[in-house]
């Protein structure tokens, strides 16, 4: 073929792939297919003998898996297995549940098309656990999310929760499913789980109220009694041991050594609160399990008319509080019938008999509809919330088949007639699906016409009756009147043979009808839908009352869903796994060659391995296959444009497939061996590389390119958009420049006409503007002078700012001035008082700063001092003094103290004068600096006025006349000063001003002083 060629190139992988291959098939073969001898049983029962022996329980038929149970566990399903069956192809690993699971799970992935597992054999053969395995393996494996998880966790615990209402021990299997059971998983388009949906079917209530021999009632019962906490049987009522209980002794076998209903009991309890329930339903639920454990207990005796009696009236006291119904209502439905006979109610009292019977058929009814409100509850937990939203891709399912399997025992009743016929449609299915559309001649083996199960109206016995009428010439319906001598004696008069597809099945007739009418007297009805337990108020409804129709019978009803089933499956691409039980023992290890190959009959496994063989291991439909295939070949990639039939052909001729390899129907191309399959496969896992690192390249490519666009895009959406915002931002600032402008121009012209809203913002610019400019031009110091000129408007303002300014200045100056510096100025404001603009040498004082004495206490004698005392001094400083006679000149110190003025010559003093007595000071007009000191004469001990000289003239007459309190007596004369000597004699001297300093006596008597002319004059 030519895509070996392309394949070789991989020789690593296939030779991996070919080493697995040979440890795979070391014990026996892995595909019936591959048998060499497949027409032969005993082959066919040998391999699967061998690989049982090695723990290898899974073998295919093609696509079929056969599953041996071998009652023990095998470390075959841990997260390792899982991980090694996910996403690989069907025929690489060894055959496994997760092969067929993965399988189905990708086809419904890659094809969109709703799933089925169809899991069959029977009882006790593994369907239940092969059931449960997937659903883990789903959990384990499908993509996730938070709300997955939950669903996940809800799908996987709906199933203790079933298990402990709808199971029970039986002869066969101690964990024997009884009821059917449809699970749809949904998946959304990511492949993640999201949903599911429950379909029960009929629930086998009978063993509520009876069981078999070394059978049990449903596993919840002992799981209440063994598990409850004795606070909650307490309220319930019950007692730890089942032997208590009339409903639980029936089958002698309450405990099993293989099951632990205390752990089961955690367990139920666990995934109660998964799947939704609150505390409130959990007891509501379990008072209805209680409530049934109550009602078997109730006991009749008859009273002198043969009517039924209720003898325990604690029974009813405890089922009027778990049903919430009224006890004596309860007591008397239990003991009475009513009938509706021409639209009136007639009240009639049971015997001890139809009491019982009453009694038993509300434990069925209420047991069977708690169940079904169970599922229910189920269902509304897993249901796919997505599925609310319109516009949502709708879910793909996955549904998973597990019914009670075929089975026969000692005594068959309406239950298993019904569950075989429910077999026998599967298997007609399976035959349909697999075998039938190549094998014309199959025959099918169904029986069971549902018309005979239209119930007769009176016993049990005309149903047989009109049984054998109906169908007596069925090769497969034998009873005691149509079998022949010899089979007779195995048949009883009330027994009716089936020849079904697993053997013949024989039934009592007994109770048939009942069963099938499922009888609840009217009164019963009524008092349940009066009960306050909400599960029962819901189970049963008044609707139920008034309808005039009757019911349909229970066989209609299965019938029904059934083929309800069945349309469901037909719709949806299968698998099967056909589980085999390998003895009756429930032994681990052990081959029991007759029953296998019994089941190994009845399953058809030889016709299904024979049709693999002599028919087609593979067919697709061409859309499908070349949907699959079509990247292998070059004309068929990535479209083929024709019909899908010539697409095949071109794909097939290009893969070098031969003639006899495969033919072209007229919808689906069959290809006869497997490993023309798996070459394809191959194949196509290897192109499958190659095209997705192509595709990853081109992705890239895209990818990047459309990020660069995305970025290019949006870096011009930016620039534009700030261009826009700078332009707008612009063009806003010079239409505001514009008006401003405008504005100041009409204000300009306006300026002086009164506030008006032409030049109101003008005036107030200007305003505004003077402020701030005075703000950042303030006069430094008082002596800057300096200050804006102010705007008409604000003149006014601009004078007192000017004044406030002026006063801030000189009030910070003088708080900053120090005590030293103020005596200093005071000082210097006298003096100028005194002589500014009168005497010459004035100005020349200006700048020099008086000094507090010119003499220090060391330069004036200590006699001096002592004679002074505590009169301080607080001037002194070197004086000349003029004689008032000859004018000579002598140098003398001056001293001022608190009270008066000193001459001092050296350690005398020559002459005191008392401040009082000074009554004035003379000084002339020019540069000189001679001063006369008038003194009052009245005294005697006064000599007169003072000629003095002094080099610091401005400053001595400063402090004299301060000191002295004489600052107005101060007198600046021009021309001449008189004086007065001791004796009231006068001496005048004359001030004239020359070159230079001059000081004499004059030809005249006078002193004549002739002072410098000063620079500045
Ligand atoms: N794959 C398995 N591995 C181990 N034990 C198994 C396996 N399948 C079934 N069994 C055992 O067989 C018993 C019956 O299986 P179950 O699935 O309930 O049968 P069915 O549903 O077909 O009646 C189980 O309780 C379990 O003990
Ligand atoms: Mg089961």
């Amino acid at each position: 073929m030519k895509f070996r060629a392309a394949v070789a190139g991989s020789d690593g992988i296939r030779l991996t792939m070919e080493s697995a291959l040979t440890a795979r098939d070391r014990v026996g073969v892995q595909d019936f297919v591959l048998l060499e001898n497949f027409t032969s049983e005993a082959a066919f029962i040998e391999n699967l003998r061998k690989r049982f022996k090695e723990n290898l329980i899974y073998t295919y038929i093609g696509s079929v898996l056969v599953s041996v149970n071998p009652y023990k566990d095998l470390e075959i399903y841990s997260r390792q297995h899982m991980e090694r069956y996910r996403g690989v192809s069907f025929y690489e690993v060894s055959p496994h549940l997760y092969a067929i699971a993965d399988n189905s799970y990708r086809s419904l992935r890659i094809e969109r098309k709703d799933q089925c597992i169809l899991i069959s054999g029977e009882s006790g053969a593994g369907k239940t656990e092969a059931t449960k395995k997937i659903l883990q393996y789903y959990a384990v494996t499908c993509p996730a999310s938070d709300q997955v998880e939950t669903v996940k966790d809800r799908l996987l615990q709906s199933n203790p929760v079933l298990e402990a209402f709808g199971n029970a021990k039986t002869l066969r299997n101690d964990n024997s499913s009884r009821f059917g059971k449809y699970m749809d998983v949904q998946f959304d388009y990511k492949g993640a789980p999201v949903g599911g949906h429950i379909l029960n079917y009929l629930l086998e209530k009978s063993r509520v109220v009876h069981q078999n021999h070394g059978e049990r009632n449903f596993h919840i019962f002992y799981q209440l009694l063994e598990g409850g906490e004795d606070d909650l049987l307490r309220r319930l009522g019950l007692e730890k041991n089942p032997q208590q209980y009339h409903y639980l002794v029936k089958g002698q076998c309450a405990r099993v050594s293989s099951i632990n209903d205390k752990n089961d009991w955690k367990v139920v309890r666990r995934a109660l609160s998964v799947i939704n329930f609150n505390d409130n339903e959990i007891e509501d639920l379990l008072s209805i399990v209680a409530s049934v454990l109550h009602l078997g207990n109730v006991q009749f005796a008859a009273n002198e008319q043969g009517n039924a009696q209720v003898t325990t009236e604690n029974q009813i006291k405890y089922l009027a509080r778990l049903l919430g119904v009224e006890g004596s209502v309860l007591r008397e439905a239990l003991i009475h019938k009513m009938i509706i006979a021409k639209g009136e109610e007639l009240v009639s009292p049971l015997n001890l008999e139809q009491a019982a019977y009453a009694r038993d058929a509300l434990a069925k009814a209420v047991y069977g509809r708690t169940f079904s409100w169970l599922v229910n509850k189920i269902n509304k937990s897993l249901a796919y919330k997505g599925a609310e939203c319109p516009g949502w891709r709708s879910a793909t399912v996955l549904g998973l088949l597990d019914i009670y399997g075929f089975e026969v025992f000692q005594h068959n009743s309406f239950e298993q007639f019904c569950i075989n016929y429910c077999n026998e449609k599967l298997q007609q299915l399976f035959i349909e699906l697999t075998l039938k559309s190549e094998q014309e001649e199959y025959e099918s083996e169904g029986i069971a016409d549902e018309e005979c199960l239209r119930p007769g109206d009176a016993t049990d016995m005309t149903f047989l009756e009109k049984l054998e009428e109906t169908v007596k010439n069925h090769p497969h319906f034998l009873t005691h009147k149509l079998a022949d001598q010899k089979t007779r004696k195995s048949l009883g008069r009330e027994e009716f043979r089936l020849l079904h597809y697993a053997g013949e099945v024989t039934y009592i007739v007994t109770g048939f009808l009942d069963k099938n009418n499922d009888l609840l007297f009217r009164n019963l009805k009524e008092t349940m839908c009066s009960s306050e337990n909400p599960i029962i108020n819901n189970c049963f409804e008044r609707t139920e009352l008034t309808d005039k129709k009757r019911p349909e019978t229970v066989a209609t009803q299965f019938k029904n869903s059934l083929s309800k089933l069945m349309e469901i499956l037909m719709s949806k691409e299968p698998s099967y796994i056909r589980c085999i039980k390998p003895n009756d023992a429930k032994q681990a290890g052990r081959f029991d060659e007759v029953l296998i190959r019994h089941q190994v009959k009845y399953l058809g496994l030889m016709e299904n391995l024979r049709v693999r063989r002599a028919g087609f291991a593979y067919r697709r439909k061409y859309e499908i296959f070349l949907q699959r295939y079509k990247s292998l070949c070059s004309e068929t990639w990535p479209t083929w444009e024709g019909r899908p039939h010539d697409g095949v052909s071109v794909l097939v001729k290009h893969l070098g497939y031969k003639q006899e390899e495969y033919k072209m129907g007229r919808t689906k191309i069959f290809i006869r061996f497997p490993k023309t399959l798996f070459a394809t496969e191959d194949a196509l896992e290897i192109r499958k590389q190659s095209l997705a690192t192509k595709i990853q390249a081109t992705w890239r490519g895209f990818y990047w390119r459309q990020k660069f666009l995305h970025m290019k895009h949006s870096a011009i959406t930016i620039q534009s958009w700030w261009r826009g915002t700078q332009g707008r931002r612009k063009a806003a600032k010079k239409k505001w420049a514009v008006e401003t402008i405008r504005r100041f121009i009409k204000g300009f012209i306006y300026r002086n006409y009164p506030r008006c809203s032409e030049n109101e913002y003008f005036l107030d610019y200007i305003r505004y503007s003077f402020l701030m400019n005075l703000k950042r031009n303030l006069p430094k110091n008082v002596l800057d002078k300096s200050w804006p000129t102010p705007p008409p408007s604000l003149c006014e303002v601009s004078q007192l700012l000017r004044q406030l300014c002026m006063q801030n200045m000189v009030w910070s100056y003088c708080k900053r001035i120090s005590p030293e510096w103020k005596q200093q100025l005071d000082q210097k404001v006298v003096a100028s008082e005194m002589f500014k603009g009168k005497k010459d040498n004035y100005p020349q004082s200006v700048p020099r700063l008086f000094i507090n004495t010119r003499l220090g206490t060391e330069e004036i004698n200590p006699k001096v001092l002592q004679v002074l005392g505590n009169e301080t001094i607080k001037y002194a400083v070197p004086v000349v003094k003029y004689d008032r006679k000859g004018y000579k000149a002598r140098v003398r110190q001056l001293l001022l103290t608190q009270n008066a003025i000193f001459i001092v010559e050296e350690a005398k003093i020559k002459q005191r004068i008392d401040y009082a007595n000074l009554t004035g000071i003379s000084v002339s007009s020019l540069s000189d600096s001679l001063f006369v000191l008038h003194v009052r004469c009245e005294d005697n001990k006064q000599k007169g006025d003072v000629v003095l000289q002094s080099d610091h003239v401005i400053e001595t007459l400063t402090k004299t006349a301060m000191s002295a309190d004489k600052i107005d007596n101060v007198n600046v004369s021009q021309g001449s000063i008189k004086f007065t000597t001791g004796q009231g004699k006068e001496g005048i001297i004359d001030f004239t001003s020359g070159s230079e300093l001059l000081i004499a006596k004059a030809k005249n008597g006078h002193l004549a002083v002739v002072a410098p002319r000063l620079n500045s004059r």
